[in-house]
């Protein structure tokens, strides 16, 4: 099924949840959510963070880039998308293949197996940011999935994903902990986005944060998300406190050397 390019905008919603499913555990607690969105907002400017990608790694031939708490996709989706908007599919192949985990295996099932649940407006709002390109990447199918059925997930339809947008990412399950000790130290963008408040414990946080100041160089940047601040988590103080320190035009950007601002809370 085909999307009309030209619907307007008036489906769309900036507070909609592209993937929204609560994973409890055996005795009923809440182990996390997978809540996302496609261009989620809290990053800010999604023209802008291509901008600093392609900025940053414009004198490197290869750039690489991880989503180590992925859920369903819609934020390595939405990066690729932008990424070829900018630079064209050519120059883009250099950030290519993003590789994408989370540690949830039926989240990665279905992001493995090409499907994407979407909300309505989602549509718009990807031709939005892609100039009119949704059906170039996505094909709305009529059929629900086995793997999507398998999960108690909320959505107003599935999108295949298309092969141009699906083969530039990898997915795989794994534990953010200690995935972040495998990433490659050099020219790393490394999002771990919205899911420091799901490490419960304090000391788990400072060590992820530790972790990643040690494996990554002056080079490379980790990228946190609006929840990570949230929900008794300050993921931001645990970077500053490894070392990192906040991207002055960006405060979801943590870098080696960033400059830095001084009416920020936490410098060191
Ligand atoms: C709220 S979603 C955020 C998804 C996406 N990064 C974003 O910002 O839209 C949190 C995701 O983190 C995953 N997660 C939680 N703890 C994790 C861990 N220790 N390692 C890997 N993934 C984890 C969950 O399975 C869930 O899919």
């Amino acid at each position: 099924m085909n999307v009309n390019n030209n619907s307007h905008l008036k489906y769309y919603s900036p507070v909609f949840t592209s993937s929204g499913r609560d994973v409890y555990n055996a005795v009923g607690q809440l182990m996390h959510r997978n809540d996302t969105s496609l261009f989620r907002s809290d990053l800010g400017n999604w023209d802008k963070f291509a901008e600093y990608i392609g900025e940053k790694f414009k004198n490197s031939p290869k750039g690489n880039i991880y989503s180590l708490s992925s859920s369903a996709g819609d934020e390595v989706y939405s990066l690729i998308m932008k990424l070829i908007e900018k630079y064209g599919e050519e120059e883009s192949k250099k950030f290519f293949p993003i590789l994408a985990s989370d540690y949830d295996s039926k989240i990665i099932r279905m992001a493995k197996e090409g499907y994407l649940p979407m909300f309505e407006g989602d549509d718009v709002l990807i031709n939005k940011h892609t100039k009119g390109k949704f059906n170039e990447y996505f094909e709305i199918i009529d059929n629900i999935p086995e793997c999507v059925k398998d999960m108690d997930i909320d959505f107003d339809f599935i999108a295949k994903v298309k092969p141009k947008l699906k083969n530039k990412v990898t997915f795989k399950t794994a534990d953010a902990t200690e995935e972040c000790k495998l990433v490659e130290p050099n020219n790393s963008i490394v999002m771990a986005r919205n899911f420091w408040p799901y490490l419960k414990d304090e000391n788990k946080r400072i060590q992820m944060a530790n972790n990643l100041y040690k494996q990554l160089d002056k080079n490379s940047a980790v990228v946190i998300g609006n929840f990570d601040d949230t929900s008794g988590s300050f993921a931001s103080k645990n970077l500053y406190d490894a070392g990192f320190i906040c991207h002055p035009e960006n405060y979801c950007i943590y870098e080696k050397n960033a400059i830095p601002t001084p009416n920020i809370y936490y410098i060191k």
